[in-house]
């Protein structure tokens, strides 16, 4: 298969791009950083640049004459109290988590199209699926994409095209260190320093990125697609039906307690 793949000068996307590519399919990487890998060709690419991610979609195919999977994988984090948070940052995540995969999945479905076939995940969070304590325009941009992948397999179903949300849980990467980071005023300062200290070290205690590409793996090999798929750590996957089958505060108290947060 041709498989794209973004984000893959690091962290997951990396693992997924060299680990498809060792099992015998054409990987493209579209970062902005070039890596080089004996197992996937790197297409150095800003995705949240219309014209650049057309370009590198048309290379793609002018190399493999097609394009049968697309891994919308490139994203940030962002931390930081809501109140504190800028225009400018909000804008930033948004215009990658949200923007850049809209115009990646833009550009290849012409060609899937075209083939009448055509499979595309998009990498979100179980965060998404609630309002993280200072990380609530993280949770918002993963569940903006979210709502797009539900809408849009309506749309490109008639041409066996499928797509889906994978909902990871905490993955050891360097992603704590690509966050855009919020300046924490005073009065949020001591709560957020715990919050802070206690994501790191969930994300330092995550699941091995290579288990997320045997999920994948598998995700692909199966003809039973839905729209949302959740994979991670059982104690963080449990969140989500906990949110829906709970009362509602008493969900935010169990949430308090995750995050080690103190009520008034
Ligand atoms: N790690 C986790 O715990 C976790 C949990 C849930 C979901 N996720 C999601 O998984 C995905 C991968 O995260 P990760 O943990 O592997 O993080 P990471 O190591 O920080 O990797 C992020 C990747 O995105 C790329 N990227 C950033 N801006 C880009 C741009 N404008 N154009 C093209 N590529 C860009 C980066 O490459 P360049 O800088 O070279 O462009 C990098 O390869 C993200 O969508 C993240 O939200 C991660």
């Amino acid at each position: 298969m041709t498989i794209v793949i973004t984000g893959t000068s690091s962290g997951i996307g990396f693992v997924l791009a060299e680990y498809f590519g060792k099992n015998g399919h054409q990987v493209f990487g579209l970062s902005r950083k070039n890596v080089e890998s004996p197992y996937f060709t790197t297409i150095p690419t800003d995705i949240t640049m219309a014209e650049a991610v057309e370009k590198a979609v048309q290379e793609v195919l002018s190399k493999s004459g097609r394009i049968d999977v697309l891994i919308n994988n490139a994203g940030m984090g962002m931390v930081g109290p809501v109140e504190d948070s800028s225009k400018e940052e909000i804008l930033k995540l948004f215009n990658l988590n949200l923007v850049g995969a809209v115009q990646m999945m833009s550009a290849v479905l012409p060609i899937m199209r075209g083939q009448r076939s055509g499979k595309i995940i998009n990498i979100s969070s179980i965060g998404s699926e609630m309002g993280l304590p200072f990380r609530g325009f993280y949770s918002a941009s993963k569940s903006a994409l979210d709502k797009v992948t539900e809408a849009i397999r309506y749309e490109i179903s008639p041409w066996n095209i499928d797509a889906c949300t994978l909902h990871l849980g905490d993955i050891k990467t360097n992603i704590a260190e690509n966050r855009v980071k919020t300046n924490v005023s005073e009065p949020y300062r001591t709560t957020f320093d715990k919050v802070y200290a206690l994501m790191n070290s969930h994300v330092d205690q995550g699941t091995e990125p290579l288990e997320v590409a045997r999920y994948i793996e598998k995700l692909l090999a199966s003809n039973r697609w839905k729209a949302h798929f959740y994979f991670g750590k059982f104690g963080q996957k449990i969140g989500v039906p906990l949110k829906w089958m709970l009362p509602q505060n008493m969900y935010e108290n169990l949430m308090r307690k995750y995050n080690s947060l103190d009520k008034a």
